[in-house]
């Protein structure tokens, strides 16, 4: 392959599904230095998104959110993952994700957020504890009717960096192997001690993988953000970090003459100061961390060209009073409509014939993005 127009043709002995997934492939192959971004019809076709739902999204991790945002038992938020209504809740045992469905007929069980002892449902008043169990199910008196079958099923549900994680598979992987290297950069900024000061929902007309794109790569800084970030993280001061099996990462410096934007944690060095780590927790959490700022946003994706957005603004200790907590929710609210901008544009243009695989910028400014493509190729492959 030695330019997009390889793919401009889908070959008929194919099926559109395994033209895709043989593209992947032959993306993945590309040699570092000539390295290829995606077609669009890996951003735009039904078939190819269930075919990700299956293979890489149910099987993973997914970040739900930050834990203080369910202080105390009983706390609770419910959330779509994957088609999969989701009750994620503070027990006395720490959290749990619960299947949000009454066993009785289906019925939702808890919407929004808030704090209870028990999910009531409001169709015929079963109850259910907080850890799932049935606690009363009104008037039935059959024989044939257990209790015991009739708790809420539990998702895996772990605390990780502040974030609760929730996965589908029956045997997730192990996200302490993954995350190795990842907890050693985290580590000095000392994740779990950010408090949450902003939370928003919100629902983007584009592809996930563009959003996990454009949130990892420095390239377009300067050119989509030339009010909002280029003046302190600049297209040209974008150094690629470090990626393994779980993640990949960039750092996006600050300019010499731009004080350091908060102390942050004692762990870190002065030079940890001077810029902010970007980092993707594969394959729906993005993220920016400095010493005194952490943004994440959770994707949750509902189709191949619809994602739920949930993101969430911490901060560290006392380094931003309420002025500069309140300045830089704002400039992330204008960020993020920056972005969407442009991702949703994209987004009615990559069903064209010629939305072919481009060629990528080099390491620092889109490695990550070959890293994320690199990793999408792996999960494809060990479906086969
Ligand atoms: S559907 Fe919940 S009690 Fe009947
Ligand atoms: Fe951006």
């Amino acid at each position: 392959m030695t330019d997009g127009r390889h793919y401009e043709t889908n070959p008929a002995a194919n099926s559109k599904l395994g033209f895709l997934r043989k593209s992947l492939a032959d993306i993945a192959i590309c040699p570092p230095e000539a390295p290829r971004g995606l077609l669009g019809q890996h951003y735009v076709n039904d078939a190819y998104f269930s075919h990700e739902k299956e293979t890489v999204l149910r099987q993973r991790w997914h970040c739900i959110g930050r834990s203080d945002e369910l202080p105390d038992k009983g706390d609770y938020l419910t959330v779509t993952l994957l088609d999969e209504p989701i009750i994620v809740v503070n027990t006395k045992d720490g959290f749990k994700a619960l299947s949000n469905l009454c066993r009785h007929r289906g019925m939702p069980l808890a919407k929004g957020r808030g704090n209870t002892k028990l999910f009531v449902c409001s169709y015929h008043a079963w109850s259910y504890q907080i850890s799932g169990e049935l606690q009363r199910a009104p008037r039935m008196e059959n024989a044939g009717f257990d209790p015991k079958s009739c708790a809420l099923p539990g998702f895996h549900c772990i605390e990780k960096f502040g974030f609760i994680y929730v996965s589908l598979a029956d045997r997730p992987p192990d996200i302490e192997i993954d995350l190795a290297a990842l907890s050693d950069k985290l580590w000095p900024y000392d994740p779990a001690a950010y408090r949450l000061v902003h939370a928003a929902d919100e629902v983007w007309n584009t592809n996930w993988k563009c959003l996990v794109e454009n949130f990892m790569e420095g390239y377009h800084l300067s050119v989509v953000h030339p009010k909002t970030l280029h003046g302190y993280t600049p297209t040209e001061l974008s150094k690629k970090g470090p990626s393994a099996s779980g993640f990949t990462s960039y750092t996006a410096h600050y300019p010499d003459h731009i004080p350091p934007r908060g102390r942050g944690s004692d762990r870190l060095k002065d030079s940890d100061r001077h810029g902010s780590y970007l980092f993707a927790v594969y394959p729906c959490q993005v993220a920016s961390i400095a010493p005194s700022l952490l943004v994440s946003f959770s994707l949750l994706p509902r189709s191949a060209e619809r994602v739920d957005v949930r993101w969430t603004i911490s901060v560290y200790g006392n380094d931003l009073d309420d002025e500069a907590i309140h300045s830089r929710i704002n400039l992330w609210k204008n960020v993020n409509r920056e972005d969407r901008e442009k991702l949703e544009l994209m987004q009615k243009s990559l069903s064209s014939r010629y939305a072919t695989s481009g060629p990528l910028a080099g390491e620092d400014y889109e490695g990550t993005v070959r890293d994320f493509l690199l990793w999408l190729a792996t999960q494809d492959k060990a479906v086969s």
